[in-house]
């Protein structure tokens, strides 16, 4: 394989796996490390680097994924709130390696529009996740349950501007995993003058 098939394997591989159907075996530090690095190289428009990684493992794990389940309870409607979520939220944490929680830091010049703050942080996510694909990790980017609420961001810390932009799952997996599938056609997401 060339350059490209390589890469094009593993940006067309890469799938998203559920943290519920991890295996508990643990990633090497050192691989997390080398992902981060990866994240470092994203875009950078007026080279503010916006994200920020916050890597949970051991029991620093459990104890932020009860804290997210807490948050979940705290603020959820009577009517809304599930066990089987607040469960979830908590057994996640026992079934991947890592959490890799990564937010948008706001410059406070707000020079750079905020969208391409929000976008340079995608992409060092995607890094991430193309990275350890090729490592054979699993990952899921997940925005679900409390990432977006205010409370997250309380708990963490974060300034109003900043912005959580998820919880990257990692973790290995023994499922074979799911063939790929877009359902809008490339081509019409595409407009091609000549
Ligand atoms: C910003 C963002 C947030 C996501 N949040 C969730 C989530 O909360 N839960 C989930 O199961 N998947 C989440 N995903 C993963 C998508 O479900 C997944 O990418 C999509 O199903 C396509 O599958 P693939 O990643 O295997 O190609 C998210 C993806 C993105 C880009």
């Amino acid at each position: 394989m060339n350059t490209f098939e390589i890469f094009q394997e593993i940006v067309t591989g890469r799938r998203s796996s559920k943290p519920s159907l991890m295996n508990g075996k643990k990633i090497d530090p050192a691989s997390v490390q080398q992902l981060l690095e990866l994240a470092d190289w994203a875009p950078t428009h007026g080279r503010t680097e916006p994200w920020r990684f916050v890597v949970y493992s051991g029991e620093s794990l459990k104890i932020f994924c009860q804290q997210h389940a807490d948050l979940y309870k705290a603020h959820t409607d009577a009517d809304k709130f599930t066990t089987a979520k607040y469960q979830g939220i908590i057994q996640n944490g026992e079934k991947i390696s890592h959490l890799v929680l990564v937010y948008m830091k706001r410059q406070p010049t707000q020079k750079i529009p905020l969208i391409e703050e929000i976008a340079a942080t995608a992409a060092a996510v995607e890094h991430i996740l193309l990275g350890a694909h090729a490592l054979g990790i699993a990952t899921l980017w997940s925005t679900g349950a409390m990432t977006h609420h205010e409370s997250m961001k309380n708990m963490l810390g974060l300034a109003d501007d900043d912005l959580v932009m998820g919880l990257l799952y990692l973790g290995y997996t023994d499922e074979t995993t799911a063939d790929g599938k877009r359902n809008i056609p490339l081509s019409e997401k595409t407009t091609w003058h000549s």
